[in-house]
Protein backbone atom coordinates (compact mmCIF):
# COMPACT_ATOMS: atom_id res chain seq x y z
CA UNK A 1 0.00 0.00 0.00
CA UNK A 2 1.53 3.39 -0.89
CA UNK A 3 1.67 5.89 2.17
CA UNK A 4 -0.71 9.04 1.73
CA UNK A 5 0.70 12.21 1.10
CA UNK A 6 0.81 14.59 4.62
CA UNK A 7 -0.83 17.96 3.46
CA UNK A 8 0.63 20.75 5.85
CA UNK A 9 -1.85 23.66 7.11
CA UNK A 10 -0.41 27.09 7.03
CA UNK A 11 -2.39 28.98 8.98
CA UNK A 12 -2.42 33.11 8.64
CA UNK A 13 -5.08 34.47 10.52
CA UNK A 14 -2.67 36.60 12.20
CA UNK A 15 -1.00 38.04 9.25
CA UNK A 16 -3.46 38.20 6.44
CA UNK A 17 -6.63 37.75 8.72
CA UNK A 18 -5.55 40.96 10.54
CA UNK A 19 -5.66 42.40 7.10
CA UNK A 20 -9.33 42.51 7.46
CA UNK A 21 -10.68 45.73 7.75
CA UNK A 22 -11.95 46.57 11.92
CA UNK A 23 -9.67 43.80 13.04
CA UNK A 24 -6.76 44.07 15.22
CA UNK A 25 -5.71 41.65 17.91
CA UNK A 26 -3.35 42.78 20.62
CA UNK A 27 -0.02 40.96 21.24
CA UNK A 28 -1.70 38.28 24.45
CA UNK A 29 -4.66 37.82 21.75
CA UNK A 30 -2.33 37.17 19.12
CA UNK A 31 -0.48 34.42 21.53
CA UNK A 32 -3.92 32.95 22.91
CA UNK A 33 -4.67 32.35 19.69
CA UNK A 34 -1.36 31.30 18.63
CA UNK A 35 -1.67 28.63 21.02
CA UNK A 36 -4.67 27.57 20.29
CA UNK A 37 -3.80 26.86 16.63
CA UNK A 38 -1.01 24.13 18.04
CA UNK A 39 -4.07 22.06 19.25
CA UNK A 40 -6.03 22.57 16.22
CA UNK A 41 -2.78 21.05 14.59
CA UNK A 42 -1.65 23.59 12.44
CA UNK A 43 2.10 22.80 10.76
CA UNK A 44 2.82 26.60 10.40
CA UNK A 45 2.09 29.69 11.87
CA UNK A 46 2.27 32.74 10.52
CA UNK A 47 2.66 34.87 13.20
CA UNK A 48 2.94 38.33 11.67
CA UNK A 49 4.89 41.05 9.65
CA UNK A 50 7.41 42.28 11.55
CA UNK A 51 8.98 45.36 9.63
CA UNK A 52 5.07 46.75 9.78
CA UNK A 53 5.07 47.95 13.33
CA UNK A 54 6.37 47.42 16.57
CA UNK A 55 3.73 45.93 17.81
CA UNK A 56 3.84 43.28 14.98
CA UNK A 57 7.42 42.89 15.90
CA UNK A 58 6.77 42.01 19.74
CA UNK A 59 3.54 39.92 18.74
CA UNK A 60 5.90 37.89 16.14
CA UNK A 61 8.17 37.49 19.25
CA UNK A 62 5.92 37.05 21.90
CA UNK A 63 4.73 33.87 19.89
CA UNK A 64 7.98 32.44 18.62
CA UNK A 65 8.78 31.81 22.54
CA UNK A 66 5.56 30.83 23.12
CA UNK A 67 4.82 27.90 20.41
CA UNK A 68 6.58 24.97 20.73
CA UNK A 69 5.10 22.79 18.17
CA UNK A 70 4.80 24.45 15.11
CA UNK A 71 6.62 26.43 12.62
CA UNK A 72 6.81 30.10 12.94
CA UNK A 73 6.83 32.05 10.14
CA UNK A 74 7.44 35.77 10.07
CA UNK A 75 6.64 38.18 6.40
CA UNK A 76 8.99 39.87 4.19
CA UNK A 77 9.16 41.86 1.24
CA UNK A 78 12.43 41.64 -1.06
CA UNK A 79 14.25 44.32 1.18
CA UNK A 80 16.91 43.35 3.45
CA UNK A 81 15.38 45.47 6.41
CA UNK A 82 12.56 43.18 6.39
CA UNK A 83 14.44 40.35 6.76
CA UNK A 84 16.80 41.38 9.29
CA UNK A 85 13.12 42.08 11.57
CA UNK A 86 11.93 38.73 10.77
CA UNK A 87 15.32 37.11 12.01
CA UNK A 88 15.25 39.17 15.01
CA UNK A 89 11.31 39.11 15.65
CA UNK A 90 12.28 34.98 15.18
CA UNK A 91 15.12 34.48 17.00
CA UNK A 92 13.80 32.64 19.81
CA UNK A 93 11.53 30.28 17.33
CA UNK A 94 11.90 26.43 17.82
CA UNK A 95 11.24 25.93 14.23
CA UNK A 96 11.66 29.50 12.47
CA UNK A 97 10.91 30.23 8.96
CA UNK A 98 10.85 33.67 6.75
CA UNK A 99 8.36 34.35 4.22
CA UNK A 100 9.39 36.52 1.50
CA UNK A 101 7.06 37.88 -1.72
CA UNK A 102 7.42 40.07 -4.47
CA UNK A 103 4.71 40.78 -7.09
CA UNK A 104 5.38 38.90 -10.93
CA UNK A 105 1.76 39.89 -12.42
CA UNK A 106 2.22 42.94 -15.38
CA UNK A 107 0.11 44.75 -13.27
CA UNK A 108 2.15 45.01 -10.34
CA UNK A 109 5.51 45.10 -11.93
CA UNK A 110 4.54 48.00 -13.96
CA UNK A 111 1.93 50.05 -11.60
CA UNK A 112 2.89 48.69 -8.14
CA UNK A 113 6.97 47.62 -8.12
CA UNK A 114 7.71 49.91 -11.21
CA UNK A 115 10.12 47.43 -11.68
CA UNK A 116 10.79 45.19 -15.05
CA UNK A 117 11.05 41.45 -15.07
CA UNK A 118 14.72 41.67 -15.06
CA UNK A 119 15.00 43.85 -11.79
CA UNK A 120 12.53 41.65 -10.41
CA UNK A 121 14.35 38.42 -10.68
CA UNK A 122 17.53 40.20 -9.82
CA UNK A 123 15.72 41.43 -6.66
CA UNK A 124 14.97 37.63 -6.04
CA UNK A 125 18.27 36.22 -6.44
CA UNK A 126 19.45 38.92 -3.90
CA UNK A 127 16.93 38.71 -1.47
CA UNK A 128 16.55 34.79 -1.09
CA UNK A 129 20.21 34.17 -0.94
CA UNK A 130 20.44 36.84 1.76
CA UNK A 131 17.32 35.09 3.79
CA UNK A 132 19.12 32.27 3.19
CA UNK A 133 22.28 33.17 4.93
CA UNK A 134 19.88 33.52 7.77
CA UNK A 135 17.38 30.81 7.87
CA UNK A 136 17.09 27.32 7.09
CA UNK A 137 13.24 27.57 5.95
CA UNK A 138 12.58 29.90 3.17
CA UNK A 139 9.28 30.36 1.48
CA UNK A 140 8.97 32.47 -1.58
CA UNK A 141 5.42 33.95 -3.13
CA UNK A 142 5.32 35.47 -6.38
CA UNK A 143 2.56 37.97 -5.46
CA UNK A 144 -0.62 37.83 -7.88
CA UNK A 145 0.21 34.54 -9.20
CA UNK A 146 -2.42 33.40 -11.07
CA UNK A 147 -2.47 37.29 -13.08
CA UNK A 148 1.49 36.48 -13.82
CA UNK A 149 2.58 34.88 -17.19
CA UNK A 150 3.12 31.24 -16.07
CA UNK A 151 6.46 30.72 -18.20
CA UNK A 152 7.60 33.68 -16.37
CA UNK A 153 6.55 32.43 -12.99
CA UNK A 154 8.69 29.67 -13.73
CA UNK A 155 11.90 31.45 -14.53
CA UNK A 156 11.08 33.34 -11.18
CA UNK A 157 10.68 30.27 -8.73
CA UNK A 158 13.48 28.06 -10.65
CA UNK A 159 15.60 30.88 -9.83
CA UNK A 160 14.16 31.46 -5.71
CA UNK A 161 15.07 27.14 -5.54
CA UNK A 162 18.37 27.68 -6.82
CA UNK A 163 18.89 30.40 -4.20
CA UNK A 164 17.81 28.25 -1.27
CA UNK A 165 14.08 28.73 -1.27
CA UNK A 166 12.63 25.60 0.35
CA UNK A 167 8.52 26.47 -0.08
CA UNK A 168 7.16 27.76 -2.70
CA UNK A 169 3.91 29.45 -2.27
CA UNK A 170 1.22 30.15 -5.31
CA UNK A 171 -0.93 33.20 -3.79
CA UNK A 172 -4.08 33.98 -5.89
CA UNK A 173 -3.82 37.01 -4.23
CA UNK A 174 -7.29 38.92 -5.55
CA UNK A 175 -9.31 35.23 -5.63
CA UNK A 176 -8.96 35.68 -9.42
CA UNK A 177 -8.43 32.16 -10.40
CA UNK A 178 -10.99 29.22 -10.42
CA UNK A 179 -10.10 25.29 -9.97
CA UNK A 180 -9.85 24.39 -13.14
CA UNK A 181 -7.60 26.87 -14.21
CA UNK A 182 -5.14 26.49 -10.57
CA UNK A 183 -5.12 22.63 -11.17
CA UNK A 184 -3.88 23.68 -14.15
CA UNK A 185 -1.60 25.90 -13.27
CA UNK A 186 0.00 23.63 -10.31
CA UNK A 187 0.22 21.30 -13.14
CA UNK A 188 1.94 23.33 -15.45
CA UNK A 189 4.81 23.84 -12.62
CA UNK A 190 5.24 20.29 -11.93
CA UNK A 191 5.72 19.80 -15.53
CA UNK A 192 8.18 23.02 -15.53
CA UNK A 193 9.99 23.56 -12.77
CA UNK A 194 13.34 21.77 -12.32
CA UNK A 195 13.31 20.79 -9.10
CA UNK A 196 9.63 20.89 -8.36
CA UNK A 197 9.94 17.37 -6.11
CA UNK A 198 12.75 19.44 -3.62
CA UNK A 199 10.74 21.60 -2.67
CA UNK A 200 7.38 22.43 -0.96
CA UNK A 201 4.32 23.65 -3.13
CA UNK A 202 1.71 25.68 -1.07
CA UNK A 203 -1.57 27.01 -2.40
CA UNK A 204 -2.75 30.46 -0.76
CA UNK A 205 -6.21 31.79 -1.90
CA UNK A 206 -8.18 34.67 -1.92
CA UNK A 207 -12.46 34.53 -1.74
CA UNK A 208 -13.47 37.30 -3.97
CA UNK A 209 -15.30 34.78 -6.45
CA UNK A 210 -16.51 32.23 -3.65
CA UNK A 211 -13.92 29.75 -5.02
CA UNK A 212 -11.23 29.97 -2.16
CA UNK A 213 -11.72 26.71 -0.52
CA UNK A 214 -12.34 24.49 -3.76
CA UNK A 215 -8.99 26.57 -5.30
CA UNK A 216 -7.22 25.04 -2.62
CA UNK A 217 -8.19 21.22 -3.10
CA UNK A 218 -7.23 21.66 -6.92
CA UNK A 219 -4.15 22.85 -6.10
CA UNK A 220 -3.81 20.07 -3.22
CA UNK A 221 -4.92 17.42 -6.23
CA UNK A 222 -2.14 18.74 -8.70
CA UNK A 223 0.66 18.48 -6.13
CA UNK A 224 0.78 21.18 -3.75
CA UNK A 225 1.79 20.04 -0.18
CA UNK A 226 0.66 22.94 1.65
CA UNK A 227 -2.66 24.73 2.00
CA UNK A 228 -2.67 28.74 3.56
CA UNK A 229 -5.68 30.34 4.83
CA UNK A 230 -7.28 31.38 8.45
CA UNK A 231 -9.86 30.38 10.28
CA UNK A 232 -13.22 31.14 9.56
CA UNK A 233 -11.88 32.03 6.10
CA UNK A 234 -11.15 36.18 7.57
CA UNK A 235 -9.07 38.00 5.52
CA UNK A 236 -8.40 40.79 3.25
CA UNK A 237 -11.79 41.78 1.14
CA UNK A 238 -14.06 38.75 0.52
CA UNK A 239 -10.87 37.16 2.92
CA UNK A 240 -8.90 33.74 2.57
CA UNK A 241 -9.33 29.94 2.25
CA UNK A 242 -11.08 28.72 5.03
CA UNK A 243 -8.78 26.49 6.90
CA UNK A 244 -11.52 24.40 8.67
CA UNK A 245 -13.47 23.87 5.35
CA UNK A 246 -10.33 22.57 3.59
CA UNK A 247 -9.22 20.05 6.77
CA UNK A 248 -13.09 19.00 7.28
CA UNK A 249 -13.01 18.61 3.17
CA UNK A 250 -10.04 16.46 3.25
CA UNK A 251 -11.20 14.19 6.22
CA UNK A 252 -14.93 13.43 4.87
CA UNK A 253 -13.52 12.78 1.60
CA UNK A 254 -10.31 10.83 2.75
CA UNK A 255 -11.08 8.17 0.05
CA UNK A 256 -11.52 10.91 -2.86
CA UNK A 257 -8.46 13.09 -1.83
CA UNK A 258 -6.41 10.57 0.12
CA UNK A 259 -3.86 12.81 1.81
CA UNK A 260 -3.70 12.64 5.21
CA UNK A 261 -3.04 15.87 7.52
CA UNK A 262 -2.06 16.66 11.32
CA UNK A 263 -5.72 18.66 12.18
CA UNK A 264 -7.21 17.84 15.33
CA UNK A 265 -10.83 18.18 13.77
CA UNK A 266 -12.33 18.30 17.44
CA UNK A 267 -10.69 21.58 18.15
CA UNK A 268 -12.41 23.38 15.24
CA UNK A 269 -15.35 25.10 17.62
CA UNK A 270 -13.17 26.10 20.00
CA UNK A 271 -10.73 27.81 17.29
CA UNK A 272 -13.22 29.38 15.43
CA UNK A 273 -15.24 30.73 18.60
CA UNK A 274 -12.39 32.40 20.01
CA UNK A 275 -10.75 34.03 17.02
CA UNK A 276 -14.52 35.22 15.69
CA UNK A 277 -15.09 36.77 19.47
CA UNK A 278 -11.61 38.27 19.55
CA UNK A 279 -12.28 39.46 15.88
CA UNK A 280 -15.26 40.51 16.52
CA UNK A 281 -16.35 39.08 13.10
CA UNK A 282 -19.90 37.19 14.18
CA UNK A 283 -19.78 33.73 11.78
CA UNK A 284 -22.45 33.74 9.19
CA UNK A 285 -25.17 31.07 10.22
CA UNK A 286 -25.18 29.34 7.03
CA UNK A 287 -21.20 28.99 6.74
CA UNK A 288 -20.26 26.01 5.99
CA UNK A 289 -18.24 23.53 8.87
CA UNK A 290 -18.93 26.11 11.79
CA UNK A 291 -21.74 28.03 10.80
CA UNK A 292 -24.99 28.13 13.61
CA UNK A 293 -27.34 26.48 10.80
CA UNK A 294 -24.71 23.69 9.64
CA UNK A 295 -26.20 20.93 12.09
CA UNK A 296 -29.26 22.17 12.74
CA UNK A 297 -32.84 20.94 10.33
CA UNK A 298 -35.59 22.61 9.46
CA UNK A 299 -38.13 20.98 7.19
CA UNK A 300 -40.46 18.27 7.94
CA UNK A 301 -38.74 15.84 5.68
CA UNK A 302 -35.13 16.24 6.21
CA UNK A 303 -36.22 15.90 10.53
CA UNK A 304 -37.65 12.91 10.00
CA UNK A 305 -34.65 11.60 7.75
CA UNK A 306 -32.55 12.45 10.58
CA UNK A 307 -34.43 11.18 13.41
CA UNK A 308 -34.31 7.62 11.46
CA UNK A 309 -30.98 8.17 10.54
CA UNK A 310 -29.07 11.57 10.92
CA UNK A 311 -26.85 10.27 7.75
CA UNK A 312 -30.03 10.77 5.82
CA UNK A 313 -28.97 14.52 5.59
CA UNK A 314 -25.56 15.09 7.93
CA UNK A 315 -22.30 14.26 6.09
CA UNK A 316 -20.03 15.43 8.93
CA UNK A 317 -21.11 14.80 12.35
CA UNK A 318 -21.40 17.57 14.86
CA UNK A 319 -18.97 16.36 17.37
CA UNK A 320 -16.13 15.53 14.72
CA UNK A 321 -15.68 19.21 14.57
CA UNK A 322 -16.27 19.91 18.16
CA UNK A 323 -20.12 20.95 18.30
CA UNK A 324 -22.44 19.11 21.01
CA UNK A 325 -24.71 18.10 18.82
CA UNK A 326 -27.64 19.19 16.11
CA UNK A 327 -30.28 20.76 16.40
CA UNK A 328 -34.04 20.39 15.18
CA UNK A 329 -35.44 23.69 15.40
CA UNK A 330 -38.90 23.93 15.16
CA UNK A 331 -40.62 26.23 12.07
CA UNK A 332 -43.46 25.99 9.84
CA UNK A 333 -42.13 23.20 8.10
CA UNK A 334 -41.59 21.06 10.59
CA UNK A 335 -43.16 17.82 10.77
CA UNK A 336 -44.79 15.72 13.19
CA UNK A 337 -42.07 13.40 13.62
CA UNK A 338 -40.03 16.22 14.64
CA UNK A 339 -42.62 17.59 17.12
CA UNK A 340 -43.18 14.77 18.91
CA UNK A 341 -39.76 13.78 19.47
CA UNK A 342 -39.15 17.61 20.75
CA UNK A 343 -42.20 16.97 23.27
CA UNK A 344 -40.92 13.41 24.37
CA UNK A 345 -37.46 15.46 25.03
CA UNK A 346 -39.21 18.28 27.07
CA UNK A 347 -40.78 16.15 29.54
CA UNK A 348 -44.69 15.39 27.97
CA UNK A 349 -45.49 11.91 27.46
CA UNK A 350 -47.96 11.92 25.31
CA UNK A 351 -49.05 8.51 22.98
CA UNK A 352 -52.53 9.06 21.97
CA UNK A 353 -52.54 9.55 18.27
CA UNK A 354 -55.75 11.78 18.26
CA UNK A 355 -54.38 14.13 21.37
CA UNK A 356 -51.22 14.39 19.23
CA UNK A 357 -53.06 15.15 16.09
CA UNK A 358 -54.61 18.42 18.18
CA UNK A 359 -51.49 19.83 19.84
CA UNK A 360 -49.63 19.33 16.53
CA UNK A 361 -52.43 21.02 14.56
CA UNK A 362 -51.70 24.25 17.48
CA UNK A 363 -48.42 24.26 16.85
CA UNK A 364 -48.92 24.41 12.89
CA UNK A 365 -51.24 27.19 13.41
CA UNK A 366 -48.15 29.10 15.80
CA UNK A 367 -45.59 28.19 13.27
CA UNK A 368 -47.45 30.08 10.81
CA UNK A 369 -47.28 33.44 12.59
CA UNK A 370 -43.59 32.83 14.34
CA UNK A 371 -40.13 32.37 12.77
CA UNK A 372 -39.16 30.34 15.10
CA UNK A 373 -41.30 28.17 17.93
CA UNK A 374 -39.54 28.41 21.29
CA UNK A 375 -39.54 25.75 24.22
CA UNK A 376 -41.32 28.58 26.28
CA UNK A 377 -44.08 28.69 23.08
CA UNK A 378 -44.50 24.46 23.51
CA UNK A 379 -45.00 24.54 26.92
CA UNK A 380 -47.73 26.98 26.81
CA UNK A 381 -49.19 25.37 23.88
CA UNK A 382 -48.95 21.96 25.67
CA UNK A 383 -50.82 23.76 29.04
CA UNK A 384 -53.54 24.83 27.01
CA UNK A 385 -52.26 28.78 27.42
CA UNK A 386 -53.11 31.24 24.22
CA UNK A 387 -50.16 31.37 22.36
CA UNK A 388 -50.56 35.64 22.76
CA UNK A 389 -49.96 35.60 26.29
O1 LIG B 1 -2.38 37.30 -1.00
C1 LIG B 1 -1.13 37.40 -1.11
O2 LIG B 1 -0.57 37.49 -2.19
C2 LIG B 1 -0.37 37.43 0.13
C3 LIG B 1 1.12 37.30 -0.03
C4 LIG B 1 1.85 38.13 0.94
C5 LIG B 1 1.48 35.84 0.07
O3 LIG B 1 -0.92 37.47 1.19
ZN1 LIG C 1 -3.08 36.88 0.96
Amino acid sequence: MTEKQYIQFFDTTLRDGEQTPGVNFNTKEKVQIALQMEKWGIDVIEAGFPISSEGDFEAVKAIAGAVKNMTVAGLARCNEKDIDAAYDALRDAVDPQIHIFIATSPIHMEFKLKMSKEEVLASVAHHIAYAKSKFEKVQFSPEDATRSDWDFLVEVINLAIEKGATVINIPDTVGYTNPTEFGNLFKYLKQNVTRFDDVIFSSHCHDDLGMATANALAAVENGALRVEGTINGIGERAGNTALEEVAVALHIRKNYYEKETGMVLKETKRTSDLVSRLSGMPIPRNKAVIGGNAYAHESGIHQDGVLKNPETYEIITPQLVGVEHNSLPLGKLSGRHAFVDRIAQMGYEISDPAEIKILFARFKELADKKKNVTEEDIHALMVGKSIED
